[in-house]
C-alpha cells in the first residue's frame, strides 16, 4: 500500500507550557520539518494558561530543541520557529476559544492548511474530557467549518492526538471513549504511544511478517517464553504528584509493553492497513488469560524502590502520600490462552531507579529434543535466544550454538543485525514520525478504543482491592541501582526459569 501524503495543518498542542511539549513534540516538530516530512505550511499553536506573546514561546523554546535535536542548527531552528505560534487560555473552559478560533482561522488562511487542524492533548489526564467537550461545543469539528473560512466543498479534517495515560482504569477510559465519541469520529482519534513510534518495535513486525524462516518457528511449540524488559535509571524526581497515582504498571505497562507485547504475539494481518493491523492487536489483547486472584504472588511482583545515594526511597520522597503502595517496579507473568502461545509465559517487567536503562525482548526458544552433544556439554543445550534491544541501542541479536575450533565443543555465539550499522541511522524521536502519520491519516500505529479499554481489563487484577496482598510488603523492597525485588527473580525461579538481564 502506498504511503499516503502529508497534509497541511494547524497543529494545536494544548498543554504548551508542558515538559512534554518541550522535551519531545516540538522537538520532533523541528526534527521532521528538517528532513522534509513536514508540509511546508503546517504550523504549530500552542495554547496554555500563562500569558505569553509567540516570540517569548519561541524563546523559551528554543534551548530545549538545541538541547533534544541532534546537530541542531540556529538558523534552521528561526526559520521553523516563524511558524510556531501562542495563545494564552484555559482550554478546559469556554472563555478562550473564540479567540483560539479566530486564530486557528487566520493562521489557515495566511499560510494555506487547508481546513485541516491536529489537536494534541499534551494536559493533564483530568482535563481530556472537559477539554474534548470545549473544542466540541466552540464548532471546531466535523461537518460545522465555522471556524475558517474555507469554501464548504474542500475536504477538510480535524483531528485529535491522545497522550497516554488514557484513563486510570477500565470504567474511565470508557468514560472518555465515550467523551472522545461524542465529538470526534473513531478515524479522527489517535490515541499515541510513542513506543510505537520507535524504529525497532515497527521493526518487529518487518522481521516477523516480510521473512518466512521466523514465523513457523514462532509459537509454543519451539519457544519456551519471552521476556520483556523497560528497565529505568532515573527515579520519579519532581514527578511524584503524577506517579503516585499512576505507578509503573499504568504508566509502563498498561500502555508501552503492552503494545510491545501485542506485537511479538498477534497473528499476521490479513494486509498492512490500520484496521487489519489493530483488529488483530485487539484480538491477541482480548486472549490474555486473568490471573487468578487467589494466587496473585504467581503472577506478579511489585517493588517500591529503597533509598539510595541519588534519591530518598519512594515511600519519604515529598509529595508522595504517607503510606503509598503505588509500584515503582513490577514484574507480571502473563500468559495467552490461544492457539499459538498455549502455556508460554510472557513475564514483563519495569521499574524506576534499576540497574540500566534498557528496553529489550527476549524469547527463549526451546532446546533442541534431543542433545546429540551429551559428551561434550556439560549440561543442557541452552536453546536459541533472539534478543532484540529496542533502547539505547537498536539490534535483533540471534544466540546460538556452534562449534568450537579444534576438538568437538560448543559454544554459544551471536548473529547481530545493528541498526546504525546496517542503514547508517541515528534513532529520531519517536513522537516525530507518530505525528506525520496522523497528518497523512495512518492510524495503523495508533490505539483503537477496544485495544485500551481490553488492555486495562487485562491488567486490573493486578491495580484494584485484588493486589492488596501484593502491595502490603513494597515498601523500599530494592535496592536503587538493582533488576527489582527478590520475588521478581522467585517469579522466574518458580518456573525454573531466570532473567537475562543485559550485561
Ligand atoms: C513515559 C513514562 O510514557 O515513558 C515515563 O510516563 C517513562 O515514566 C518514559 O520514563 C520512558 O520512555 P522512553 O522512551 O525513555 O523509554
Amino acid at each position: 500500500m502506498p504511503l499516503k501524503t502529508v497534509d497541511p495543518c494547524v497543529l494545536v498542542i494544548l498543554g504548551a507550557s508542558g515538559d512534554l511539549t518541550h522535551r519531545k513534540l516540538v522537538p520532533a516538530m523541528f526534527e521532521m520539518a528538517r528532513a522534509g516530512t513536514l508540509h511546508p505550511s503546517t504550523c504549530i499553536l500552542g495554547v496554555s494558561r500563562t500569558k505569553k506573546t509567540d516570540e517569548q514561546w519561541r524563546t523559551e523554546l528554543e534551548p530545549w530543541v538545541a538541547k533534544q535535536v541532534k546537530g541542531f542548527e540556529a538558523e534552521a531552528w528561526r526559520k521553523f520557529s516563524e511558524r510556531i505560534f501562542y495563545e494564552a487560555g484555559d482550554a478546559a473552559t469556554a472563555e478562550p476559544y473564540p479567540r483560539i478560533a479566530s486564530r486557528m482561522a487566520a493562521l489557515d488562511e495566511r499560510l494555506k492548511c487547508r481546513g485541516n487542524v491536529l489537536f494534541f492533548m499534551s494536559v493533564a489526564p483530568e482535563l481530556y474530557e472537559p477539554i474534548v467537550d470545549q473544542i466540541g461545543a466552540a464548532g471546531l469539528v466535523t461537518e460545522g467549518r465555522r471556524w475558517c473560512s474555507i469554501d464548504q466543498s474542500s475536504k477538510n479534517w480535524q483531528r485529535i492526538i491522545v497522550e497516554k495515560p488514557f484513563g486510570n482504569d477500565d470504567a474511565s477510559a470508557a468514560s472518555l471513549n465515550r467523551a472522545l465519541g461524542r465529538v470526534f469520529d473513531e478515524e479522527a482519534i489517535y490515541r499515541i504511544d510513542h513506543y510505537l513510534g520507535k524504529e525497532v518495535v515497527q521493526s518487529l513486525l518487518a522481521f516477523r511478517f516480510a521473512n518466512a524462516i521466523f514465523e513457523p518457528v514462532w509459537n509454543h511449540r519451539y519457544i519456551d517464553h519471552v521476556q520483556i524488559t523497560a528497565a529505568e535509571t532515573v527515579g520519579v524526581g519532581q514527578r511524584t504528584a503524577f506517579y503516585d497515582q499512576t505507578g509503573a504498571i499504568r504508566d509502563m505497562i498498561q500502555s508501552h509493553l503492552m503494545q510491545i507485547l501485542a506485537f511479538v504475539a498477534m497473528e499476521p494481518p490479513t494486509d498492512f492497513s490500520a484496521d487489519h493491523i489493530r483488529a488483530e492487536k485487539i484480538k491477541v489483547i482480548d486472549a490474555l488469560q486473568l490471573p487468578d486472584p487467589g494466587r496473585l504472588d504467581r503472577f506478579a511482583s511489585l517493588g517500591q524502590y529503597a533509598r539510595g545515594p541519588d534519591e530518598g526511597a519512594y515511600h519519604e520522597l515529598k509529595g508522595v502520600q504517607a503510606g503509598t503502595t503505588t509500584e515503582t517496579f513490577a514484574a507480571l507473568r502473563l500468559e495467552f490462552e490461544n492457539w499459538r502461545w498455549a502455556r508460554v509465559p510472557f513475564y514483563v517487567r519495569t521499574g524506576k531507579r534499576m540497574s540500566r536503562k534498557c528496553t529489550q525482548i527476549v524469547v527463549q526458544f526451546k532446546p533442541p529434543a534431543v542433545n546429540l552433544f551429551r559428551r561434550v556439554t556439560s549440561g543442557p543445550l541452552s536453546g536459541n535466544r533472539m534478543v532484540i534491544e529496542v533502547a539505547p541501542g537498536e539490534s535483533f541479536r540471534m544466540r546460538f550454538a556452534a562449534k568450537k575450533p579444534g576438538p568437538m565443543a560448543l559454544q554459544d555465539v551471536e548473529m547481530t543485525m545493528d541498526y546504525a550499522k546496517a542503514f547508517g541511522v541515528e534513532p529520531v524521536e519517536a513522537y516525530g514520525p507518530l505525528m506525520v502519520d496522523a497528518m497523512r491519516g495512518d492510524q495503523s500505529l495508533f490505539k483503537h478504543r477496544q485495544e485500551v479499554e481490553s488492555a486495562w481489563h487485562a491488567i486490573m487484577p493486578f491495580l484494584d482491592g485484588r493486589s492488596a496482598a501484593l502491595r502490603s510488603s513494597i515498601h523500599a523492597n530494592y535496592a536503587q541501582g538493582s533488576w527489582g525485588p527478590e520475588s521478581a527473580d522467585q517469579l522466574l525461579a518458580r518456573d525454573g526459569r531466570a532473567w537475562f538481564n543485559p550485561s
